[in-house]
């Protein structure tokens, strides 16, 4: 099997030196969608902390969206088991095509929280305070990922949030958290809103991009796979324009093995369908609301112009053929789209392009 995991151990390292040197307790990794946060942190970031000594928990809120609470509770209750990270998380790492493409853009979009039965949640929390005080008793400390955590930025799973909050502070010394997640706008609101000690504790850090040598990594697997070497130079310049995105670019490769096509300039042309994200973009456009086009049109294009200014709501109407578009309007418009995990909050009122691409492909429309 060839390996396509480019390995980020001097990463994984600084990260872990953090928490074994007293630096922080908590860490929250900020970055765009489909950029390697889950990949690292269960294929490098685990790994590097096992062999430090730690026992090591991973919980997607992503996964049981409706019941956070139950997630935690079966990830805690697996800590103890052995892992084999890769068999064990292969579910959560994009390893086929038709998933990833699915994934590039979408994945986010069909978020629906509803909140589980009181009873069951009320079971859930108390076995997960049982869990963690097991836990902090034994020899090992814990680190624990909490992926996709923006869903618990949602007000029903306050008391979840409330728990967690208690629980970190009472075995903050045996136990380590990193979060992830894509929506930064999510992430934000809780370490803002909750006056929760258990995310001013973490320490904020903008997860860095990859570079050159992820590239070159990547041809070399790309070689093993097909017996031919393609160019550094020319394919960092399509990764880089393809927003340095590793999904893409990994996408693109396999598409060439497979397809025989040994010249990268060519097979970015001959699978832009597949590897842009604008087919994605495409359909996302056409789910949304005439209203909320427009106003995605308007950040993309004034954005120093207030959204609710007279003037903004004049050109909202004029691109959908209605006089008098209220603020209440264009507030709904903004709730969807941040809803939806297509903007996030800079605060006081300025809003941002969660995927940057997005904004480019509005742009260029
Ligand atoms: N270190 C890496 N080496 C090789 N490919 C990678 C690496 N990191 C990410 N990728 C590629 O990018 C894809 C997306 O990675 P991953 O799922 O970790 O991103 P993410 O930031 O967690 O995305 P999301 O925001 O959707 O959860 C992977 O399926 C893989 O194809
Ligand atoms: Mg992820």
């Amino acid at each position: 099997m060839i390996d396509w995991h480019y390995p980020r151990t001097e990463l994984a390292k600084s990260y872990m030196n953090a928490f074994d040197t007293g630096i922080t307790g908590a860490l929250a990794l900020f970055a765009p969608r489909r950029m390697g946060k889950t990949e690292f942190v269960l294929l490098d970031l685990a790994p590097e902390a096992e062999a430090r000594g730690y026992q090591v928990g991973y919980c997607s809120f992503w996964n049981l969206q409706d019941n956070p609470a139950k997630a935690l509770r079966i990830a805690l209750e697996s800590i103890s088991q052995k892992h084999d990270w890769r068999a064990k998380w292969a579910s959560y790492l994009g390893t086929t095509g038709s998933e990833l493409s699915a994934n590039i853009v979408g994945a986010s979009f069909k978020l629906q929280a509803k909140p589980q039965e009181p009873d069951m949640e009320q079971n859930d929390l108390l076995a997960i305070i049982d869990l963690f005080s097991k836990l902090a008793v034994q020899k090992k400390p814990t680190l624990l990922l909490l992926d996709e955590v923006q869903h618990l930025a949602n007000d029903n799973y306050a008391s979840l949030v409330a728990t967690l909050r208690t629980q970190f502070e009472e075995h903050r010394k045996k136990l380590h958290v990193v979060y992830t997640g894509s929506s930064r706008d999510g992430l934000q609101r809780m370490f803002r809103d909750r006056k929760a000690p258990m995310f001013h504790a973490a320490q904020q850090v903008e997860f860095p991009k990859l570079e050159s040598d992820f590239v070159a990594f990547m041809l070399k697997a790309f070689e093993q796979a097909s017996q031919r070497k393609l160019a550094l130079a020319k394919a960092t310049r399509i990764f880089n324009r393809m927003n340095y995105n590793p999904a893409l670019f990994h996408h693109l490769l396999r598409h060439m093995v497979i397809k025989g096509v040994y010249d990268i300039e060519t097979g970015y042309e001959t699978f832009r369908d597949l590897v842009d994200a604008e087919a994605d973009y495409q359909a996302l456009w056409e789910q949304c609301k005439p209203i909320d086009q427009a106003v995605l049109q308007l950040l993309v294009k004034d954005h120093e112009l207030g959204l609710y200014s007279e003037e903004a709501r004049q050109i909202v109407g004029d691109e959908i053929g209605i006089e008098q578009v209220t603020v209440k309007a264009v507030q709904n418009a903004i709730e969807r789209l941040r809803n939806e995990q297509i903007l996030y909050s800079l605060g006081r009122g300025q809003w941002e392009f969660e995927d940057p691409a997005l904004k480019d492909w509005i742009m260029a429309r």
